[in-house]
């Protein structure tokens, strides 16, 4: 996760190259600080004003007047409203070796260690400064060029978290970031769309877009979280006044909070007080571990000197204060082009499009492919082959296109191609939903189906080898997957390259197979949008096939984690799989989950009270026995010692049976994490959040019972 060197910059080889990257910049610049919608990722502006700033240093003659370097947002944007004092920007650090190297620094100019760290996130966002005056907000100022902003006053009353009035009648001014969260995106893209067509690229620019637009018929909420307080008028003497110039920058962050502005004390991702560099790398590992699964987004870490007399000695640089760096941390979203779009039928016919990109590394990793959702999100956002296109991915997510860079067409884009015909069995697509399927459904992917269902965490059919599938289908035999079960010891026989042995295995294996859970009969299914989690849930929330069978959308929505919307699909799916669940059952297909007892028939939804946990239809009786009752365990890292063998799906199982809840996640709702080796991230969130922490082999003698 950390960068152990600075990353490289553009090179400039002689004053045009410089010249050319100083025009660059200033365009990117004008971009990105006017309506947010930069030609340049964050990632590309900083390399190449890191090239700039080289450039400067060795040629000091020749530095051009309109150079971005050493101006505060690089020089791009004024306004008419001047700032009290300058906003100013922060230097960035990209490693851990740098952040050590900046911290020395700064003690040697002090002459004595740094009291304390004040370890903040650094939002993704604008800056703005909100002057309250009595308790009023009562304007709104953009950073601008640093000295002058822009007055947006009229985004008064549509920021959460900056309110109206304060708890108390005081004259102060509140600066900090302006963001959308990921839920005010989504709904400011879909006004947008319902209104012109279009979205916004991203959060950030849509925030900036938002704040500036003064005329918008439709209005987008935005977020506001404070970092920092300063006196207003900057010489006043008022009390308040006086405190905010002594007070440490932590405590001035409570202030705030209880003044009723909203700053990150009240997210996953607090501020925190640190006092070694330890202390603050462990805090930055921290932040980093959970930024994917934020509600906004964080670009880096930021990290203060605590104490007003640090500050206050260390004083200024021209653009940046010498007592606060940024911590970059790896960049999500890059701009990259367009290569191609592939169209891959999956399991249950569903035909959908997958972007192939230009590599580039995000937040990590490697990234060659983005989901597409479906063609008509490749008509609504306008994308072409060719394109420039903004990709994102942070953390485990599958990345995905967000938005063609449309200024930066070159004119040689085509249109995207899209199917007319399954590109599977080149049989007619139903395109009358927004996700296209193959006519046939599952019968396009039977190879891929019945592989699946026999497949390790389904039904675990050992000897089924893919050719032999194959095989079978060519010979009229199997048409699904239940047709296995009523195959003959003549038939298999009678098979290319199958003797006495190899039939009597493998007709064996499939005897076993009808006796597996109804979880992994469920989940053999391939019923659209649920996996092996769900399925499991699923199996233990109901009982019996029957009891899924008879339960409608909104009883199914009493499973933990089933939207609405899922349930609705369930129910489509299960009356498309009904032929098939009849099969499997007069194959003589267990249908039932062991230590589960069935809910009496017309009291599913009421014995379940909200369905919250799912565990009533479990017998509640039975599972506050049971050593993980109530108990939501996640599991990562190698297994060892008896759980060696097992497989993520049989960890999973392991949990359910003994009580507990199986997660992927780590979050403050963990109860317990089973870390085993090369335990990265989700360790260290755990540890963050202080969730209880077990080896393999304590976890394995905690469930010895259920192994
Ligand atoms: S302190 C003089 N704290 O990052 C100190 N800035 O690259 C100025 N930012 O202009 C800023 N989160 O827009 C500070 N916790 C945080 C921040 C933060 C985001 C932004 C801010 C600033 C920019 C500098």
């Amino acid at each position: 996760m950390f960068m152990t060197d600075a990353p490289p910059h553009t090179e400039l080889l002689d004053h045009a190259a410089y010249a050319e990257a100083v025009q660059i910049a200033v365009d990117a610049n004008a971009a990105y600080y006017g309506d947010g919608e930069s030609t340049l990722d964050d990632d590309a502006y900083d390399r190449l004003f890191r090239g700039i700033q080289a450039y400067e240093n060795e040629h000091p003659d020749e530095v051009l007047p309109h150079s971005p370097a050493g101006k505060v947002a690089g020089g791009a944007v004024t306004g008419d409203v001047p700032h009290t004092v300058p906003m100013l920007s922060l230097d960035n650090v990209f490693s851990a070796e740098a952040l050590t190297r900046w911290v020395a620094g700064l003690e040697r100019r002090l002459g004595r260690p740094v009291a304390a760290f004040s370890v903040e996130p650094k939002l993704d966002g604008l800056a703005i400064s909100a002057r309250y005056h009595g308790g009023r907000l009562v304007q709104l100022v953009t950073r601008g060029n640093g000295t002058e902003g822009e007055d947006v006053s009229h985004g008064i009353g549509t920021v959460v978290g900056l309110p109206l009035t304060l708890a108390e009648p005081v004259t102060v001014e509140i600066r900090g970031e302006v963001l959308m969260t990921a839920e005010q995106f989504e709904a400011a893209c879909a006004k947008r769309q319902a209104h012109d067509g279009t979205t916004f690229a991203n959060p950030r620019s849509a925030a900036a877009g938002t704040l500036r637009a003064k005329d918008r018929p439709y209005v987008c909420e935005l977020t506001f979280f404070g970092y920092s307080a300063l006196p207003l008028p900057p010489g006043d003497d008022s009390e308040l006044a006086t405190r905010l110039r002594e007070l440490p920058h932590s405590e001035i962050m409570e202030l705030v909070a209880a003044l009723g502005v909203a700053t990150t004390g009240s997210t996953p991702v607090a501020g925190i007080v640190a006092t070694t560099v330890e202390e603050i790398q462990r805090r930055i590992g921290e932040l980093a571990a959970v930024r994917a699964e934020l509600p906004f987004g964080i670009d880096g870490i930021v990290i203060k000197a605590d104490s007003a007399a640090d500050q206050a000695e260390a004083g200024f640089g021209s653009r940046v204060p010498r007592w606060a760096i940024a911590y970059k941390l790896p960049a999500t979203e890059k701009i990259t082009k367009l290569i191609g779009v592939e169209w891959n039928v999956g399991r249950t016919g569903i035909i959908a499009p997958r972007a192939e990109l230009e590599e580039v590394e995000l937040d990590g990793s490697k990234v060659r492919y983005a989901t597409l959702h479906n063609a008509a999100d490749i008509t609504r956002r306008g994308l072409m082959l060719g394109d420039s296109v903004m990709v994102h991915k942070a953390g485990d997510v599958i990345p995905r296109v967000e938005a063609p860079v449309v200024h930066l067409r070159t004119g040689d884009e085509k249109p995207i191609p899209v199917p007319d015909v399954c590109p599977n069995c080149q049989g007619e697509i139903d395109k009358s939903q927004e996700r296209w399927r193959c006519v046939r459904g599952r019968a396009c992917k039977i190879i891929t189906s019945i592989l699946y269902a026999a497949g390790r965490d389904q039904l675990d059919i050992e000897t089924l080898a893919e050719s032999r599938i194959v095989q079978m289908i060519e010979a009229g035999l199997v048409a699904d997957f239940a047709d296995l079960f009523t195959l003959t010891h003549e038939q298999v026989l009678a098979l290319d390259r199958m003797g006495e042995t190899s039939t009597g295995k493998l007709l064996a294996a499939i005897e076993q197979a009808k006796a597996r859970p109804l979880s992994r009969v469920f989940c053999a299914l391939g019923v659209r949008g649920t996996g092996r989690a769900m399925s499991r849930r699923i199996a233990r929330h109901f009982g019996t096939m029957d009891a899924i069978l008879a339960a409608d959308a909104e009883a199914l929505q009493a499973v933990e984690g089933m939207a609405s919307k899922k349930a609705a699909l369930l129910v489509t799916e299960l009356a498309e799989l009904r032929p098939l669940i009849g099969k499997l059952v007069a194959a003589g297909v267990n249908m039932t989950e062991p230590g589960v007892t069935p809910p009496v028939p017309g009291q599913a939804g009421a014995a379940d009270g909200e369905g919250a946990d799912g565990e009533a239809a479990d017998g509640a009786a039975v599972a506050a026995e049971l050593p993980l009752s109530g108990k939501s365990v996640v599991v990562t890292g190698s297994m060892t010692g008896k759980l060696g063998e097992l497989s993520r799906n049989e960890m999973n199982e392991l949990i359910e049976r003994a009580g507990g809840r199986s997660s992927s996640s780590v979050s403050a709702r963990t109860s317990l994490l089973v870390a085993g080796e090369k335990a990265g991230s989700k360790r260290a969130k755990a540890e963050s959040l202080g969730v209880e922490i077990i080896t393999p082999d304590e976890f394995a003698s905690l469930v010895a019972a259920f192994l």
